[in-house]
């Protein structure tokens, strides 16, 4: 089960972070997070008060800074360059500027070799929006994780409430429509569900349920594969 390379996507709210770790300790895997990696040069760009559409200084941040994770119980901390910023890459600043830093070739470019680097060295969960058709074409297990935009925005408002944070549900539920186009919409390696993707709609289901699914499915792939 070591080597299992999984990769799950899908849209904002879906669970996949949530999921993702608990298959990973599951299987002994390691879980990976993609959007921290965007998230960690983003952060790093609004502290170096880079435009968002400077795609020159956008692509020298993501070839010069070093991205590490660091396991814990509650998930895994994220450091950039030795730093722990794994609070500051949830700001609201970071949420509204990530697309964009993102569409850029030349972030993407890095980040996607780093993302390959890790999963040649060991099995992993690897959450984002193009692993399966761009990172790990070749993946064993490829999901597509979705539900219906209400629920993915009570979710995230919930999760943010329950932190402490006041905020308007539906300018949250449009936040979450316009990143979903942003993300999906644009030129290279858009958010898009691989034609070999098993969907699992977790609308109107609990977590347990979904991670118990997504083990059937590694499950009946590693009795498959291996
Ligand atoms: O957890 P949440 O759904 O809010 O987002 P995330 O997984 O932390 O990803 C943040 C952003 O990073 C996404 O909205 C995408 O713009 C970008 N992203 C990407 O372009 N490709 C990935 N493989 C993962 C994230
Ligand atoms: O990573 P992604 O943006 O896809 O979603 P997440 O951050 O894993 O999940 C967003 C919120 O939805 C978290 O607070 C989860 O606890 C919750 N969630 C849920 O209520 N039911 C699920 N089946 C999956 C996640």
């Amino acid at each position: 089960m070591k080597t299992l390379r999984v990769a799950l996507d899908g849209p904002a709210g879906a669970g996949k972070s949530t999921v993702a770790k608990l298959v990973a300790k599951s299987l002994g895997l390691t879980y990976v997070d993609t959007g921290a990696m965007y998230r960690a040069i983003t952060w790093k760009a609004l502290q170096e008060q880079i435009n968002p559409a400077d795609e020159a200084a956008l692509t020298a941040i993501s070839s010069r800074v070093q991205i590490d994770f660091k396991l814990t119980s509650e998930g895994q901390d994220v450091f950039l360059d030795g730093v722990d910023i794994t609070e500051e890459i949830r700001a609201r600043d970071v949420t509204a500027n990530v697309s964009a830093v993102s569409a850029v070739p030349g972030v993407r470019a890095s980040l996607v070799k780093l993302q390959q680097e890790i999963a040649n060295k060991m099995g992993v969960v690897m959450d984002g929006r193009d692993i399966g058709t761009v990172v790990l074409p070749d993946a064993d297990v490829k999901i597509w994780l979705t539900a219906s935009v209400e629920e993915r925005a009570r979710r995230r408002y919930e999760e943010m409430t329950a932190k402490g944070h006041q905020l308007d549900f539906e300018q949250l539920k449009r936040d979450i429509e316009r990143r979903d186009e942003l993300d999906s919409g644009r030129e290279h390696s858009p958010m898009k569900r691989a034609d070999d993707a098993v969907i699992v709609d977790t609308s109107g289901l609990g977590i347990e349920a979904v991670v118990e699914k997504i083990l059937h499915i590694c499950r009946s792939a590693e009795a498959q594969n291996f």
